[in-house]
């Protein structure tokens, strides 16, 4: 599978691109910016590791390279500034992504492939993707809360002495302010999570403060994400390059599930070869249920003003 990823100069892109290439899954990375000599140097820098890594073809150059793509990741955008809300960032990133969403179009995608948007704000940017692309909606996904979902728990791990792998809480909703982490589903090794020692109501706001909080101290400490994101980014695109049908928190547009309609936005969606193969509609507690449909609406909202 050729993964593009535009943006893959940057500091999400070039992680994205490294977590690939450590995940060894894809047969193609190509990574896509404007400022050619830096994403020239990334590609470089990944090609240097490969005798260690991986039989892949890694290349850098313009968004013309996206051609042939089996699945195009957008990370292009103006990062946020640490006091910054992702939804303030939009006015400066729509005009820019529109370019891409146009330069896209011109280069001519197979008719089978999916675009991935990570650019924030990333359900906004997805919304405006599906609409645009001319690609089923199906085939257009955004990264949503899969960072925030895999930030929780590593962090909620880290807390209570449990191994990240084996915690599992899910956020749902917007890549943002009105996220909704879905404690009602939450468990470690497959025990309830409230039965773990040590686990109590406080800590759990404590965690659940922390990663909400994620994006921006992650900007003010280092001015970005990067590992995480990318990891994340890889996590997705492995499940669709192997078809794996996984159920993961990723933005795409709704059409009726969790009372949500017309709107990008997480919710535990099957993710496969073809993007998007179904969302499960699970029984949530009614606060949960009441924040997922505010979430929606923050981002309707949004929408309505901007696009
Ligand atoms: C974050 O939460 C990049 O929006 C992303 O760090």
């Amino acid at each position: 599978m050729k993964v593009s990823i535009i943006g893959g100069g940057g500091l999400v892109g070039s992680c994205a691109g490294f977590a690939l290439q450590a995940g060894r899954i894809v047969r193609e990375i190509a990574l896509i910016d404007v400022n050619q000599d830096l994403v020239e140097g990334q590609a470089l820098d990944l090609l240097h590791g490969a005798s260690l890594l991986s039989d892949q073809v890694i290349s850098s150059g313009t968004t013309d390279l996206a051609k042939g793509s089996d699945c195009v990741v957008i990370t292009a955008g103006l990062r946020r500034k640490p006091d910054e809300s992702r939804l303030d960032l939009i006015n400066r990133n729509v005009s820019l992504f529109k370019g891409i969403l146009a330069d896209l179009k011109k280069v001519g995608l197979p008719k089978h492939a999916i675009v991935f948007v990570v650019s924030n704000p990333v359900d906004v940017l997805t919304y405006l993707a599906a609409k645009e692309l001319g690609l089923p909606s199906s085939q257009v996904i955004g990264l949503g809360t899969v960072l925030d979902t895999t930030r929780l728990r590593s962090m909620l791990a880290q807390k209570i002495g449990a191994p990240p792998t084996q915690v599992q809480v899910t956020i749902l909703g917007e890549h943002g302010d009105s996220m909704v982490p879905i404690w009602s589903n939450a468990q470690v090794a497959g025990m309830p999570l409230e039965k773990f020692p040590g686990v109590t109501p406080t800590l759990i706001a404590e965690v659940e403060k922390k990663t909400r909080g994620s994006g921006a101290e992650v900007i003010k400490k280092k001015g970005g994400a990067g590992f995480a994101v990318g990891v994340s980014i890889a996590d997705v695109v492995h499940a669709i390059a192997l078809d794996q049908r996984r159920i993961l928190p990723v933005s795409s547009l709704q059409t009726g599930a969790y009372g949500l309609r017309d709107v990008a936005i997480s919710v535990p969606t099957i993710v496969g070869r073809g993007g998007v193969h179904g969302v499960v509609d699970v029984e949530l507690w009614p606060k949960e249920k009441m924040a997922l449909l505010n979430s929606g609406k923050v981002l309707r909202e949004t929408i309505d003003k901007v696009l």
